[in-house]
């Protein structure tokens, strides 16, 4: 096979920190490529030296056998390399197709032929199958299909190499499906794509290649058919890790949280709930199992207290909740890991420090007790601690949250809502995005509040996830609760239909 590119070399130093180092990529026409690595391992980077997001400390480039300079995204895309970026870049603001010709040369000048553009898009989306709705603005439109416009945009600009960073982190396994049938066509037609994904059954199912990155260095080249998940593993973290098993509770303690018949712009099928009823109990995980945008992140946010609900009632250790405040529900120990953690989760321009105590400030512990003087000497070791336990990897706890890697961010937040010994722990979409290491830190860390009495709210696309740690699953399709399994020999396929309303 033929290749289409060649990066050699490549070093991408931020200050003192590699985020590449010495990085050798070698891409062929027709080939699925995927990057492997630790959250921070330099992925994201490399693709973005590779899209010209960033000039290379050191290495050069070869498009198709001939060596380039990628001075800009806009270069890039000339040269035929399209980018799916791992945190969306769409305006929101503006409609499916203003988003997709954007930018595109041919638009510019006082008369653009929307008519044209649209029957060519509609034709690009058409032959791969890429469902999608014109004139609907990207803020309505579900993750999944944000993620089919920005697969259609590259196309339409005319992608021969296409970047696909984590894709799926925020796709149901239905959507996932769909994206790999489109990863087939585009194979099938000699173009490339570098994939990069932290599941390892995926991994295993669209590669051809894979390289592993371990610290910003390259480990090695493999081809999918000559290793299996065990070895990716090893490659990638340099140690093994051992199949997981956990025991599933049958008899949860007393309800920490009860809702009843709770409604909440009930009108509205994917942003709303009508008439929800359940508990979590002390000391068992309930796993809500749905696609996304079924009233889930309504769920979630009713009981941390960001929505108030129309009708009904939440209780939390057995009080009604008369008033809905974030910070009243912090108050009464419950904690919260957000769905978005750059909206929500993290302050991104605060330190790594301050964010960790956050919610904590308050304490003797970190202040004089109103949150006024704070023991910075305090703050800095506790944090120091929380960066060891939870293993987040950055040069240090006083740099900006920002420009940590996507998977480290979210220890961040796991160090600041797990430590506080909560008595409810809404967690949503906890892993997303995690490696497979950190991904088992954070099921084992549920899995030891569970044991400490805490209940667990679990609100995942990931149906595995589900499935493995919930004691109990609910089932939630258009803000209704279709079901209620128990986590043990849960049945599978029931769910499965289920969650799509059937
Ligand atoms: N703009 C930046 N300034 C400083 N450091 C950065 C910047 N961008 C990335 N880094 C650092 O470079 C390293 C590699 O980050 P990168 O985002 O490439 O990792 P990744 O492999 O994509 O990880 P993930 O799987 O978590 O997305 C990290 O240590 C990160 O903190
Ligand atoms: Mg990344």
């Amino acid at each position: 096979m033929e290749e289409i590119l060649r990066m050699e070399h490549i070093t991408k130093q931020f200050g003192s920190v590699y985020a590449n180092r010495d990085i050798n990529l070698e891409v062929r026409r027709g080939e699925v490529h995927t990057l492997l690595g630790e959250n921070g391992a330099g992925k994201s980077t490399l693709m973005n030296v590779l899209f010209g997001l960033y000039q290379p400390t050191a290495g050069k480039i070869y498009l198709n056998g001939a060596p380039v300079k990628i001075t800009s995204p806009a270069e890039a895309v000339k040269k035929g390399i399209g980018m799916v970026h791992q945190h969306f870049m769409l305006v929101e603001a503006m409609t499916v197709f203003e988003n997709i010709i954007l930018g595109d040369q041919r638009t510019k000048g006082i008369f653009i032929d929307k008519e044209a553009r649209r029957k060519e898009i509609l034709e690009l989306a058409e032959r791969y199958g890429l469902e999608v709705e014109l004139d609907k603005p990207v803020t309505d439109i579900a993750v999944g299909a944000q993620q089919r416009v920005e697969i259609l945009k590259a196309l339409y600009r005319g992608a021969e190499l296409l970047v696909l960073d984590e894709p799926t982190a925020a796709l149901t396994d239905i959507e996932a499906e769909g994206l790999f049938a489109i990863i087939e066509k585009l194979k099938s037609e000699n173009k490339s794509v570098i994939f990069i994904s932290h599941k390892m059954r995926e991994v295993l199912k669209v590669s051809d290649r894979i390289t592993v990155l371990r610290a910003g260095q390259t480990v090695c080249t493999v081809s999918c058919s000559e290793t299996d998940g065990a070895g990716l593993a090893n490659l990638m973290m340099g140690r093994e890790l051992t199949p997981s098993h956990y025991e599933k509770v049958e008899q949860p303690g007393e309800p920490v949280m009860a809702l009843t018949d709770v409604s909440y712009q009930k009108a509205f099928k994917h942003s709303g709930l009508n008439g929800v009823t359940m508990q979590v109990g002390r000391g068992e995980i309930v796993g809500i199992a749905g696609v996304d945008g079924n009233g889930q992140s309504q769920l979630a946010q009713i009981v941390t207290g960001v929505l108030t609900p129309d009708e009904g009632e939440v209780d939390l250790k057995g009080s009604k909740i008369a008033r809905f405040t974030p910070n009243g529900f912090i108050l009464e120990n419950v904690s919260h890991i957000p769905e978005d953690r750059n909206k929500m989760g993290l302050i991104g321009n605060m330190s790594v420090q301050d964010n960790i105590v956050l919610k904590t400030t308050e304490q003797p512990q970190f202040s004089d007790g109103h949150g006024f003087h704070l023991k910075k000497k305090a703050i800095h070791s506790y944090a120091l601690a929380m960066q060891e336990k939870y293993d987040i990897r950055c040069e240090s706890v006083e740099q900006e949250a920002r420009n940590l890697s996507g998977g480290n961010q979210q220890k961040v937040i796991l160090a600041r809502e797990l430590e506080g010994e909560p008595d409810l722990l809404v967690a949503v979409h906890p892993t997303r995005g995690l490696d497979i290491g950190a991904t088992r830190y954070v099921h084992d860390a549920m899995i030891d509040a569970r044991g400490r009495g805490c209940g667990v709210l679990l609100i995942s696309a990931d149906f595995d996830e589900v499935l493995e740690i919930s004691d109990r699953i609910i089932v939630m399709f258009e803000g209704q609760i279709m079901g209620v399994y128990s986590g043990k020999n849960p049945p599978i396929e029931e769910i499965s239909l289920a969650m799509a309303g059937k």
